[in-house]
């Protein structure tokens, strides 16, 4: 078996879906805020949440919560680069932002950002949460062109969006699945050559993690949807240590970083 060279794979869970829950009935419960402290116990590396333009399920208040609450576990704050997100942001101090596209009509983040051509306005956006102390990652396609501009633009983090390849997989489309995977395969390379740190999320579960943590150049994964859903049969703390022995199981397949270039 080769050596393990490839730095932790960290998990990042995104609680947003407790909020669905909760906001389906108006009231407190299930707060978002108690699944965020039961995920970092059961052993998640931070704790993700996306406050979207029509707060349909995390508030300006969950995140000030959030923030209190999780103390010095990493918030990743996901948001539309919007004047009143960056007010928010600025007044909550993640952690981290990832910078999110938004469409009101859409059911979830359905591609990544277009660092094409919002290049210039990204550049001021991101250097304001810089200078906050903020790091900032882009949320792109697993494109080559869309890594380039992450750089271009200054961004020391992007996150892969692995929404197409996850439903590839799960539709049985076994072409379009090897063919979104090599996306992702070439975009993380190019990533670490440019010293852009490697985060990848959407639609992950956990046959998809495990293959991802193959991927040395990933170092973190975020995760919700699925999560909250397996949490519904075996809760949360099973469903997260299930998830990070699958990511410790494709990390156990990954070839020395060194190595991990050459190849396909
Ligand atoms: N990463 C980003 C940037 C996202 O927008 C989302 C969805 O909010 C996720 C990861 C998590 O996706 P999922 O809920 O499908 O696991």
């Amino acid at each position: 078996m080769s050596e393990i060279v490839a730095p932790h794979l960290r998990l990042g869970v995104n609680i947003d879906h407790v909020a669905t829950i909760r906001n389906a009935r108006g009231g407190a419960h299930p707060d978002p805020v108690r699944a965020a402290l039961a995920a970092i116990a059961a052993g998640a590396d931070g704790i993700t949440a996306h406050l979207r333009e029509d707060r349909r399920h995390i508030r300006d208040d969950d995140m000030i919560r959030l923030k209190a609450a999780i103390g010095a576990t990493p918030l990743n704050f996901e948001m539309a680069a919007t004047g009143q997100m960056l007010d928010i942001a600025l007044a909550v101090k993640p952690h981290a932002a990832c910078l999110v596209p938004e469409r009101r009509t859409e059911r979830t983040t359905e591609g990544g950002l277009d660092v094409v051509a919002g290049h210039d306005p990204l550049v001021a956006f991101a250097s304001e949460l810089r200078r906050a102390g903020i790091r900032v990652s882009l949320f792109i396609e697993p494109a080559l062109e869309a890594v380039e501009a992450a750089h271009s633009i200054g961004a020391p983090v992007v996150e892969l969006h692995t929404g197409a390849w996850c439903d590839a997989v799960l539709a049985g489309d076994t072409a379009k699945a090897a063919a979104d995977f090599d996306r992702i395969v070439h975009a993380a390379r190019r990533a670490h050559e440019l010293g852009i740190e490697c985060h990848a999320g959407h639609g992950l579960t956990f046959d998809t993690a495990r293959l991802i943590a193959t991927l040395p150049q990933v170092v973190e994964l975020n995760i919700g949807h699925f999560l909250v859903g397996e949490a519904v049969f075996t809760g949360l703390e099973a469903a997260i240590a299930r998830m990070r022995a699958a990511m410790i199981e494709g990390r156990q397949a990954v070839r020395p970083l060194h190595q991990a270039g050459a190849g396909s």
